[in-house]
C-alpha cells in the first residue's frame, strides 16, 4: 500500500528533484539544494512511509557527477583552454581530515591530481608523520584548473579574485559532501577560499579557525616550505599538525611531539 503510494508519487517527486537541481547548478546563491540534502529529501519522502533503515550516504556516489560537471567546466574558458585536464580532488571521501591547497601546477595539470609535484611530495611526507596515507585523508584545492602561465613562461600564478569566485562552489560541494571533522587550508588562497579573509600568514597560521563549523586550521602552504627551508618554518607546520592530530583525537607518540625540534 504505501510503497504504492511512494511509486505514485515518483514522478511528483522527481519534478521536484528536478527543480532543485536546476537551482543548485543554475549558479545563484540561494535558493540552493546541495546533493546531501536532496539526496535525505528524497529518501525521507520514499524510503519513511514504510520504515526502511536510513540509507547510509555514498559520498564517492555524490561526488562523482560533481567530478562531472567539473571535468567539463567552461566557467573561465580561457583556463578550460589551457588546461589538460581538471583536478577534482582525491582520498578518501569518508575522510575525517580533509586539506585544500590553492591550485593544481604543471605536475598535477599533467596527472589529474592534486599535489603530486614537488609541494606536494613533501605534503604528502607530512601526511605520512601523521600518522595517515594520502588514501586516508581527502585534498582538494580552491580552483579546479591551472592557472594558465603566459607562453613560454615557467612557474605558476596565484588565481584571480574572478577565477576563485567563479571555482569555489565547487569545493563549497566537495566539503559539504565529505563533510570531514576537521579541515587545514594550506596557505593564502585556501584561507581566501575558505573564509574570505586576506591576512597575512604568520598571524593566521597555528590557531584553529572555524568553516561553517568545521574546525579549521590554518598553516603554511608546502611550497613556502620548499622556498624558505628554516628548521624552525617547518617546526611550526609540524606544530600545526600535532594540534591537528589532538583535535582528532588522534594518538601522539614521543617521537612525532619531537620532530624537527
Ligand atoms: N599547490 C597547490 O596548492 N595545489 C596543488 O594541487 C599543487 C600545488
Amino acid at each position: 500500500m504505501v510503497d504504492s503510494v511512494a511509486i505514485e508519487f515518483a514522478p511528483a517527486l522527481d519534478l521536484v528533484l528536478d527543480a532543485l537541481e536546476q537551482m543548485r547548478d543554475g549558479g545563484g546563491k540561494l535558493p540552493r539544494a546541495s546533493r546531501v540534502s536532496l539526496t535525505q529529501f528524497q529518501s525521507s519522502i520514499v524510503a519513511e512511509p514504510v520504515r526502511r533503515p536510513p540509507e547510509v550516504v555514498d559520498k564517492a556516489a555524490l561526488l562523482a557527477p560533481i567530478q562531472a560537471r567539473v571535468a567539463v567546466c567552461t566557467k573561465c574558458p580561457h583556463l578550460a583552454r589551457s588546461r589538460t585536464q581538471t583536478v577534482f580532488g582525491v582520498g578518501n571521501p569518508d575522510a575525517d581530515l580533509m586539506f585544500v591547497g590553492e591550485a593544481p601546477g604543471a605536475d598535477e595539470d599533467a596527472q589529474g591530481e592534486p599535489f603530486v609535484g614537488r609541494a606536494g611530495q613533501l605534503l604528502t611526507k607530512i601526511i605520512t608523520a601523521m600518522g595517515f596515507t594520502r588514501g586516508d585523508v581527502y585534498i582538494a584545492n580552491v580552483l579546479k584548473c591551472r592557472p594558465d602561465m603566459p607562453r613560454g613562461s615557467f612557474g605558476n600564478r596565484p588565481p584571480t579574485p574572478e577565477e576563485m569566485q567563479t571555482c569555489l562552489p565547487y569545493l563549497a560541494e566537495q566539503i559539504e559532501i565529505i563533510r570531514p571533522k576537521v579541515m587545514v587550508a594550506l596557505g593564502a588562497t585556501a584561507v581566501e577560499g575558505l573564509l574570505g579573509t586576506r591576512a597575512p600568514m604568520h598571524a593566521m597560521r597555528g590557531r584553529w579557525h572555524s568553516h561553517q563549523e568545521t574546525p579549521l586550521m590554518i598553516t603554511y602552504h608546502p611550497s613556502y616550505l620548499l622556498r624558505n627551508q628554516a628548521p624552525a618554518e617547518k617546526r611550526k607546520v609540524w606544530e600545526d599538525m600535532l594540534q591537528v592530530l589532538e583535535r582528532l583525537g588522534r594518538p601522539i607518540t614521543e617521537k612525532q611531539r619531537r620532530f624537527f625540534t
